[in-house]
């Protein structure tokens, strides 16, 4: 069973807000003082989607892509517009989706839409994406925000869309992170919130080669 830490929402998301203003809109800024595991990172999640884009019951088409909690556009310039023809980015922190259209260069024409917006208000169009990923952004949702946010995000997919969550994973139950204003939830918790949203997880996989001292970090797809 999963504990709801989050005493009062209202302050959860606001200490979320205000931390993340104060994050520099870099990749390192990104990733916690990270940045040297976004190559390892793009990697794993490449191979993590390629079994959805090769011939298959599961293949997915690859117009339509939307990064969630999408920040700078780390995974939106490496992962998703390279093997999508549009993007939508959708992120609480303005000044990151601002970054985002010179760190995109080029490549940011190929940007449809830069919603500046908490994903607990959030709603995907319908019927429009082939892909939806939602990396490191999880805990800043509370459970049932989480769980109405995939559910908006399943009407948001084309008929063999798929979602990707890609998250740290803690080893037994749920943790508090009062500096981000976060939580991190075990694998079942993570897991129970997945079907009570009426999604199936499709593949998991644990992400390789990360440094030891971080949270372990799983994949899921799903529709
Ligand atoms: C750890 S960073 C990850 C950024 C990106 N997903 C990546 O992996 O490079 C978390 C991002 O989530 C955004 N964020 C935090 N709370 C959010 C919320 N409630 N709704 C949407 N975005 C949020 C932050 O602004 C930040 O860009």
């Amino acid at each position: 069973m999963s504990v709801e830490l989050v005493e009062d929402e209202t302050q959860f998301y606001f200490n979320a807000k205000k931390y993340w203003k104060n994050v520099p809109p870099t990749v390192d800024g990104m990733l916690g003082g990270y940045g040297h595991i976004s190559n390892i990172d793009i990697s794993g999640s490449k191979k993590f989607l390629q079994k959805f884009l090769r011939d298959g019951p599961h293949k997915i088409d690859t117009s339509y892509a939307l990064d969630c909690g999408a920040g700078i556009g780390r995974i939106t310039k490496r992962l998703l517009l390279p093997l999508f023809k549009n993007v939508d980015m959708v992120d609480v922190t303005d000044d990151f989706l601002c970054k985002a259209k010179s760190y995109l260069g080029e490549d940011s024409k190929r940007i449809g839409n830069f919603y500046c917006s908490g994903l607990q208000e959030f709603a995907p169009e319908p019927n429009r994406y082939d892909v939806i990923w939602i990396q490191w952004v999880i805990g800043h949702l509370t459970d049932s925000h989480l769980v109405d946010f995939l559910k908006r995000c399943k009407t948001g997919l084309k008929p063999n869309g798929i979602i990707v969550i890609k998250d740290n994973m803690a080893t037994e139950g749920v943790i508090m992170d009062d500096v981000d204003s976060s939580i991190c939830r075990d694998m079942d918790v993570v897991c129970r919130l997945i079907r009570q949203a009426g999604l199936s997880i499709l593949a998991q996989e644990r992400q390789e080669n990360f440094p030891d001292e971080i949270y372990h970090v799983y994949s899921y797809a799903m529709r």
